[in-house]
């Protein structure tokens, strides 16, 4: 008798609860109530509370009669001190609970604060895959950007500056437990941020829809975030107070969301990291200079996925096509073609691609890859 193959079995995680629309932040309260929350922390940096939308979210807060301060200490890039630091005025003003009002940062930031609450010790503790032991104490997220999706994915990242590394702790006890999408918030994020927080969501979509570990239900909704993000990223970068566009661009942030956090990614993110790390380029910003050399790289492994991609992008049924689109979408958007013109030089390529060969990404990729094919692709896109 011969023995089978183990069966594939396919696990798609949701472990926050989305509420979606134009106006949905004003509506803090709700899940602060479900949760009994009594005593929060409002966590966001000083830009956006600048920018005036913190004011309505505390405003919200206290007509519930629910006690909160506001820490605006959020830095960009936080690092485990930075984590910890959060904690302290957690555990200062003993809250309960959690609202995020920002980026990837803020949000990044709260939640792990939240693991502490929960679980004590550092965020060192949890780096790497389902370590988290308890779900996290509550987080509301609202995201300010549209984006790094970060107020649902299991994803959060933590810099080590002086290892030169950005480290991943992925579980899903490590979550927002609501996340607010609001098209609204986004309305003021200028056209840079915009593009750039804009293009980490298309590069979620395209490697989540290519890689080894997609399959049906997430393909869906990497292919419809391809397309919605296709047709508003231009748009929304080119009038922020295209509200249409701003809408489509924060459907498309939920749709790659929950497709690739239960795909995970590939080799343009296994490639940004160690650009953070060593270079100090934005996520966004990396993501997008490599996207299409990743593209290009993986289009053969690939092709009919690549078919459909360049379909999504409105750019025909050609798998190159996708890649040119791809050229063309990031100078209109106003995003740097290379990687010298962020700072970059050929100096740190080696460390880079050693570092970029540890993430789980690269073994999900489509098409094999090796240090040599790394470091090729971050020469290309110098
Ligand atoms: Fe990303």
């Amino acid at each position: 008798m011969s023995v089978a193959a183990p069966a594939r079995i396919d696990v798609f995680r949701i472990p926050t609860r989305i509420m979606f629309g134009r106006g949905v932040s004003e509506r803090v309260a709700e899940p602060l109530g479900q949760v009994g929350a009594k005593r929060v922390l409002i966590v966001t940096d000083p830009g956006v509370v600048n920018a005036g939308l913190v004011g309505p979210i505390e405003q919200r807060i206290r007509d519930a009669g629910i006690a909160y301060e506001v820490y605006d200490g959020v830095v960009p890039d936080p690092t485990v001190g930075d984590v910890d630091r959060c904690f302290e005025r957690v555990t200062a003003m003993k809250a309960d609970a959690l609202v995020a009002v920002g980026g990837g940062s803020s949000i990044d930031t709260a939640k792990m604060a939240a693991v502490l609450m929960a679980n004590g010790g550092s965020a060192l503790d949890y780096v790497g895959s389902d370590k988290v032991p308890k779900p996290a104490a509550p987080v509301v997220a609202i995201p300010t950007t549209a984006g790094t999706g970060a107020e649902i994915t299991i994803n959060s990242v933590i810099a080590d500056p002086e290892a030169h590394k950005k480290l991943v702790i992925i579980s899903p006890n490590a979550t927002a437990l609501f996340a607010l999408e609001d098209p609204d918030m986004t309305r003021g994020l200028p056209p840079f941020l915009t593009a750039i927080t804009g293009m980490d969501t298309l590069v979620h979509a395209v490697e989540s829809f290519v890689n080894k570990n997609t399959y049906a239900m997430t393909r869906a909704l990497a292919i419809e975030a391809i397309r919605d993000a296709a047709w508003a990223l231009p748009r929304a970068v080119k009038d922020g107070a295209d509200l249409d566009a701003r809408e489509r661009m924060m459907r498309a942030v939920v749709s790659a969301s929950l497709a690739f956090s239960n795909t995970r990614l590939g080799n343009v993110h296994a490639m940004a990291l160690p650009l953070g790390g060593w270079c100090h380029v934005a996520h966004g910003t990396a993501v997008a200079v490599l996207l299409p050399h990743v593209m290009d790289f993986n289009r053969t492994a690939a092709p009919e996925r690549f078919e459909a991609v360049a379909e999504a992008m409105d750019a025909g049924k050609d798998p190159r096509a996708a890649v040119s689109r791809t050229h063309r979408l990031i100078e209109e958007i106003g995003i740097p073609a290379r990687l010298s013109q962020c700072g970059v030089t050929g100096d740190t390529i080696q460390a880079m691609a050693k570092d970029a060969m540890q993430s789980g990404n690269i073994a999900v990729n489509p098409r094999e890859t090796t240090l040599a094919d790394i470091e090729a692709l971050y020469r290309a896109a110098l």
